[in-house]
């Protein structure tokens, strides 16, 4: 009989226990849900935009753009990425897939929606849809700035700027001249193939040049060349290298053409999955960052009118490419009704790849933020500030105070919850509802994704050079 009263005894001073410990430290959730009872209106399923929480916040909201971070395998993708793309409707999309499992769970519902999907996979172009920046880069500047983009990576890869400062003017000067020539020819293939051309036999460049370049382009060509030849030869080869990716057959054919147009996403519900191999990320991740760079410019170019469609994009492992004017894009695309969502592994991710001034800007343009356990302790630490201290009554009366979450309970936050911040509002504390939770949601998901065929040419066209004329000497002399 003694062990039964003993084993009472022990649970009521347990219960005595954990019940002090209730009142001393308030239970957060519910503290939560007091004050923030304003994010279960924000979720609704029968909104659309993006998938945060337990449903969607509404359209206009999502042209404010979201902002996703957690480490590998923290639920981003299966529980903000994918159950937006499951969602949508009314809109053409653009995702940024990596690992292609946005295309695998989602292109097969959207396909059965009645969109159109297309894939861009530099090195496929059988499933790939053409893609051609020097085609979609059209004046003066925006030349200049493909070519900024080309050679971004090598001016932060050496401490010496000079080598790839020059090559990025020469291949202006080359991008200009391509300007007059066919389309055909207007490649970074031909590019390519014209620099190559160049160590091996300037005259016929040269004669090129003399052929189709207006004189200030000539004048410029001329300025150029006449460098000592082991400066040139110098610049040549840094050309050479960082273009040398064009002289794959594969990423040459898919950058031959556009056989998609910006404009054909605003005026018909298109999905486009740019596809990137993990392993070639290195090589190509230039070319996802010029896409949407180009895009980008193309979305903010003219005003929206009502029948075209509104624009989302979904950017997984976005902390893996540098978009150039990202922050100023998110700045203005919601004139423009694009939402962006972008998932990054960290904060120092963005930082990384934008530098600190650029990555905080990025930040303060997100006006979503779903920040997922795991998170780094400066991030925790600023939250923990904007959350502020919350006040209770402790048993002897008196009034404590405590942070609402401190940095330790952030980094630690349970599976399944988020900490999800919506511009200056107080930070929440959701419950996120990936889409394998959800029958509906997880039933779409299975849906088998469409085959897709590739509509890219079969050949790369080069510049024919014009023939070299030996004019006789006496001839000149002659006049
Ligand atoms: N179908 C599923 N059923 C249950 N859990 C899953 C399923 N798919 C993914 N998960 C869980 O989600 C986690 C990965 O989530 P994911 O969204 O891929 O993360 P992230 O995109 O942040 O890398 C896995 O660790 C796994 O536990
Ligand atoms: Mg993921």
């Amino acid at each position: 009989m003694w062990w039964i009263i003993a084993i009472i005894c022990g649970c009521l001073f347990l219960l005595a226990l954990f019940s002090k410990s209730d009142e001393e430290e308030p239970v957060l959730k519910q503290d939560y849900d007091d004050t923030f009872g304003e994010t279960k209106e924000s979720f609704s399923p029968s909104n659309d935009g993006i998938w945060i929480g337990k449903g969607m916040i509404n359209r206009e909201l999502s042209f404010r753009h979201c902002c996703v971070i957690a480490p590998s395998g923290g639920g981003k993708t299966s529980s903000i990425l994918i159950p937006t793309a499951l969602e949508l409707n009314n809109c053409s999309a653009v995702f940024l897939d990596p690992a292609e499992e946005l295309f695998t769970k989602t292109s097969g519902a959207l396909s059965r929606k009645g969109y159109d999907i297309r894939i861009l996979n530099f090195t496929k172009p059988e499933v790939s849809i053409g893609f051609n920046p020097l085609l979609t880069a059209k004046t003066n500047t925006e030349l200049n700035l493909l070519a900024e983009a080309i050679f971004a990576q090598s001016m932060k890869q050496t401490k010496d700027s000079f080598w790839p400062m020059m090559a990025s003017r020469f291949v202006v000067i080359m991008f200009q001249l391509q300007k007059k020539l066919p389309e055909s020819e207007q490649t970074l293939a031909n590019t390519l193939y014209l620099i190559n051309c160049m160590q091996g036999d300037p005259r016929k460049v040269d004669a090129l040049f003399a052929k189709y370049a207006d004189q200030k382009l000539f004048e410029e060509y001329k300025a150029m060349v006449k460098h000592d030849g082991k400066l040139i030869s110098n610049i040549l080869a840094t050309c050479q290298s960082t273009l040398g990716i064009f002289g794959d057959e594969n990423v040459a054919r898919v950058t031959s053409t556009n056989t998609l147009s910006f404009e054909d996403l605003r005026n018909e519900p298109i999905a486009l999955y740019i596809h990137m191999p993990i392993m070639d990320a290195k090589y190509l991740s230039f070319l996802a960052e010029i896409f949407f760079h180009q895009f980008f410019r193309f979305c903010m170019s003219h005003t929206v009118t009502e029948d075209e469609l509104d624009l989302f994009v979904i950017a997984d492992e976005a902390g893996s490419i540098s978009i150039k004017g990202f922050p100023e894009a998110l700045a203005n695309l919601r004139k423009f009704f694009v939402s962006v969502t972008f998932a990054i592994q960290s904060k120092s991710q963005l930082v990384e790849r934008y530098g600190k001034e650029d990555a905080e800007t990025i930040l303060a343009n997100s006006y979503h933020k779903v920040l997922f356990p795991g998170m780094e302790a400066s991030l925790a630490k600023e939250l923990e500030t904007r959350m502020g201290k919350w006040s209770f009554e402790r048993e002897d009366g008196k009034r404590g105070q405590r942070e609402v979450m401190t940095i330790s309970e952030l980094i630690h936050l349970p599976p399944g919850k988020a900490i999800y911040v919506a511009g200056p509002k107080r930070p929440a504390l959701i419950t996120l509802y990936p889409y394998y939770d959800n029958a509906r949601l997880h039933g779409k998901s299975n849906i088998d994704p469409p085959t897709i065929l590739g509509d890219v040419p079969q050949t790369i066209t080069y510049t024919k050079f014009p023939e070299l004329k030996i004019v006789p000497k006496e001839k000149v002399v002659n006049g």
